[in-house]
């Protein structure tokens, strides 16, 4: 699918031939004497339509204009979010029909972000998961053009927008995948296949180097499946090699069947997207190969499969993790924390500015927060604020949760330095504190995407979350300071 922009006027987009045309109808449309203008004043005079998000107008054929369909839009007051859901509701119009080709005139007021917005729900509506069927029906969207007043300024705009799309559906198709092809494996080989981009390296490591290492925690989750685990080490160089770089970690749970301590059957499937951590981070690093920000970029991703078997590990466990730091599993389905803190210890080598985990990691942070933000732990308030603000920004967002060192009275063991579960109360919580332990060497924060990075139901399937955010979060830090203490030199691609 391909986004163009063009400058136009509403006179000028009745000339747009395409198989529809989505006009956004803000608050504070004015008409004008072409026909498309008349054709909006008169329906919002008539009471047929109306200018908030989600109402629709359709037209066929109309009269003076070159476009088959027209559907007019409301757009309540022209900013990025109304913008956003209109074009949401106008483009889930298309699923199942062979419109390919569309164009969205834009308010001739529109702002920052309003570009950004309409690619994003574009992209997010059209897109369709084919891999496994039979007899594929795709997106059949090969088209957007744009129509705004000013296409100069908007194209930087666009090109960003581009780029966080392309990542965020590459990590809506992995995390999709049946777990049977998305194995450790397979993420490994994707990796290696983003990173033969220029400035990008990638190294995956398998059961013995891991072993070789000594990430005892990571490897006693491994142990219980025939899928061979895969250590996946991204790295994207934007500005001086010395530059201290971010590090993303993703869990990278390719199926959590809870381990001996097995989950109940209902809904087992879901736990195919207990990579989602994963997909993002490589997500992210899809972004990066366009979008080429003056930042460093290092992406941890721990993967492995979460299986009952006779060599699985049990509760009553002790494991000596990479830190040195025993610990007491109590329970196998907290799984996620004990692959990532391997990895977060693994992270300290690369001096990080700071270091970002993301995990599918509790039930307790859906509960907390549902489907609609983020559950964010840190260390930094710094990091914290820049996190929840590229979440805004992106549409994409989190809440800060709390790390109080009371949280972490029930991990204590008496067996080990720590224990991977406290009680039911305040899981989310408590799984970050079990993070923070491996997490005191660099600003870290830890987002618990347990209930944004897919959805269930009718609509179960994969979001991309938190692509949006991380990679807003990464371009934001272009121009701070530190960035640049070093140098400003871009490496030659
Ligand atoms: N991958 C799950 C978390 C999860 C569960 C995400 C349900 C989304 C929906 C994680 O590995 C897990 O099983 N966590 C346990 C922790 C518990 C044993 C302390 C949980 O949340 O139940
Ligand atoms: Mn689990
Ligand atoms: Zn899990």
């Amino acid at each position: 699918m391909d986004f163009e922009l063009k400058t136009l006027t509403l006179a000028g987009a009745a000339a747009e031939k395409c198989d529809a045309l989505i006009v956004l109808v803000t608050e504070s449309f004015k008409a004008a004497s072409d026909p498309l203008s008349a054709l909006v004043a008169g329906a919002l005079k008539a009471g047929d339509l109306e200018t908030k998000p989600g109402k629709l107008l359709h037209g066929y054929r109309s009269a003076g204009l070159a476009a088959t369909r027209v559907i007019l839009a409301g757009a309540g007051d022209g900013s990025a979010r109304r913008i956003q859901s209109a074009v949401q509701t106008a483009v889930s119009g298309f699923r199942n029909t062979a419109i390919k080709r569309i164009a969205i005139c834009l308010p001739h007021d529109a702002g920052a972000g309003a570009v950004r917005a309409a690619v994003a729900a574009t992209a997010e509506t059209s897109y369709a998961y084919v891999a496994t069927k039979s007899k594929p029906e795709g997106r059949a969207l090969v088209r957007v053009t744009l129509v705004v007043a000013d296409a100069a300024r908007f194209s930087a705009e666009l090109a960003t927008a581009r780029g966080v799309a392309e990542g965020i559906e590459l990590a809506r198709e992995l995390a999709n995948l049946p777990p049977n092809l998305a194995t450790p494996t397979r993420l490994g080989q994707e990796a290696k296949r983003l990173a033969k981009a220029p400035g990008f390296k990638c190294e995956v490591m398998g059961p013995k180097e891991v072993a070789k290492i000594g990430m005892g925690s990571f490897m006693a989750v491994a142990q219980g499946s025939h899928e061979p685990l895969r250590f996946i080490v991204l790295r994207y160089n934007g500005t001086a090699v010395g530059d201290a770089p971010v590090v993303l970690v993703g869990k990278g749970i390719t199926f959590d069947s809870g381990g001996i301590s097995l989950k109940p059957g209902p809904e087992m499937d879901e736990m195919k997207f207990d990579m989602g951590g994963a997909a993002s981070v490589l997500g992210v690093f899809r972004a990066l190969v366009d979008l080429r920000p003056a930042v460093n970029v290092v992406g941890l991703i721990p993967s492995c499969e979460n299986m009952p078997d006779g060599r699985a590990y049990k509760p009553g466990d002790i494991l000596t993790s990479l830190s040195g730091q025993t610990i007491e599993v109590l329970n196998t389905d907290a799984e996620g924390r004990l692959i990532l803190c391997d990895a977060l210890t693994y992270a300290e080598r690369f001096k990080p500015r700071a270091v970002v985990d993301i995990a599918t990691l509790t039930g307790a942070c859906v509960i907390a927060l549902g489907g609609v933000r983020s559950g964010m732990f840190a260390s930094d308030d710094d990091l914290a604020h820049a996190l929840h603000k590229a979440g805004e920004t992106a549409f994409d967002p989190c809440w800060r949760m709390p790390l109080d060192e009371e949280y972490a009275e029930g991990l204590k063991s008496n067996f080990a330095d720590v224990a991977n579960i406290a009680g039911r109360a305040g899981g989310a919580i408590t799984a970050a504190k079990f993070l923070q332990r491996f997490a005191g060497k660099f600003p870290w924060a830890h987002l618990d995407v347990a209930g944004t990075a897919w959805k269930s139901g009718a609509a179960k399937g994969s979001t991309g979350r938190p692509v949006g955010l991380l990679v807003e979060y990464l371009l934001g830090l272009q121009t701070k300071p530190q960035a640049r203490a070093k140098g400003t030199a871009r490496r030659a691609a």
